[in-house]
């Protein structure tokens, strides 16, 4: 089944995850829009290296730890004329430590952002999908929110929350023509999980069953079918793709 063009809005879409996202919902022929954080000076550049691909994205600047900056960026996209069909919260950030050595600012810092702006980029879009009739929402969670992580005791809070965020909110949803499902990916070859010291890599690359991290671009092609016409019958669900490393 061909679904028509929408346009989607992919938060943190310009790197990582977020990227082969964006990119796979514009192969998938819809119109796709990615946030990016404010003053980041590498969007324009990287807007021009997707163009000369063939991939036109529009973007936007949001805090999405931060409400108002959210409802901003929300006013802004609507003023330009883009209705929002399709939402892939996506945009998170790691400050992993120890709980004994995690400070305040590094769980607050990862719950507003991982959490926190599940609420504040959903909000505004939330009633123009329901009077549609039609709507899309894909909250990016995490393995490590099912299953833990040495290490991550905000990030593994946060994205459990997000979890729970799906399932309150596809139930409210479920007669309007809205799906609101969670992803959850394993270990991915992207910058976040790059950044994690090489011999704890090494560590957690071993101890995946298929014996390599993940390809953006496979949790993306998940993520396009979410979206199209043909899952309307899924929500509520959490999509695990980890390499075998948990299974549900
Ligand atoms: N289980 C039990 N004990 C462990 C352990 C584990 N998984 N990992 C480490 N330890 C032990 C160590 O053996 C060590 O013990 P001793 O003090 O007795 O020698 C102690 O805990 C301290 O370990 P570290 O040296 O690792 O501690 P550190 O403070 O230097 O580093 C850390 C802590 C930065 C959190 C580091 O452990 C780390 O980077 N962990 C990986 C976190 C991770 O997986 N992040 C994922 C980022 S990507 C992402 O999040 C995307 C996604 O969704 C998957």
């Amino acid at each position: 089944m061909t679904s028509p063009q929408r346009t989607a809005l992919v938060t943190g879409g310009s790197r990582g995850l977020g990227a082969a996202i964006a990119r796979a919902l514009h192969a998938a022929g819809h119109r796709v829009i990615i946030t990016h954080t404010p003053g980041n000076i590498k969007i324009g550049p990287w807007q021009r290296a997707q163009a000369a691909q063939g991939y036109t994205f529009a973007a936007y600047e949001v805090d999405v730890s931060d409400y108002e900056s959210a409802q901003e960026m929300a006013r802004r996209i609507q003023a330009d004329g883009h209705q929002i069909d399709i939402l892939v919260n996506n945009a998170g950030i790691t400050r992993d430590a120890t709980l004994r050595k995690l400070d305040k600012a590094d769980w607050d810092a990862v719950l507003r952002t991982n959490l926190d702006s599940m609420f504040h980029v959903t909000k505004p879009f939330i009633d123009p999908m329901i009077e549609r009739g039609w709507g899309r929402i894909v909250n990016i969670s995490s393995i490590n929110g099912s299953k833990g992580q040495f290490g991550q005791t905000n990030y593994s809070a946060a994205k459990a929350g997000v979890h729970g965020f799906t399932k309150a909110l596809a139930l409210e949803v479920a007669r309007k023509g809205v799906t609101v499902n969670t992803v959850s990916p394993g270990y991915l070859a992207t910058e976040m999980v790059m950044a994690v010291r090489e011999d704890v890599r090494q560590k957690i690359i071993d101890a995946i069953p298929v014996g390599r991290l993940g390809q953006p671009e496979e949790i993306a092609a998940l993520v396009a079918f979410i979206v199209s016409d043909a899952a309307a019958f899924m929500t509520g669900s959490n999509l695990a793709m980890n390499g075998g490393q948990h299974m549900y």
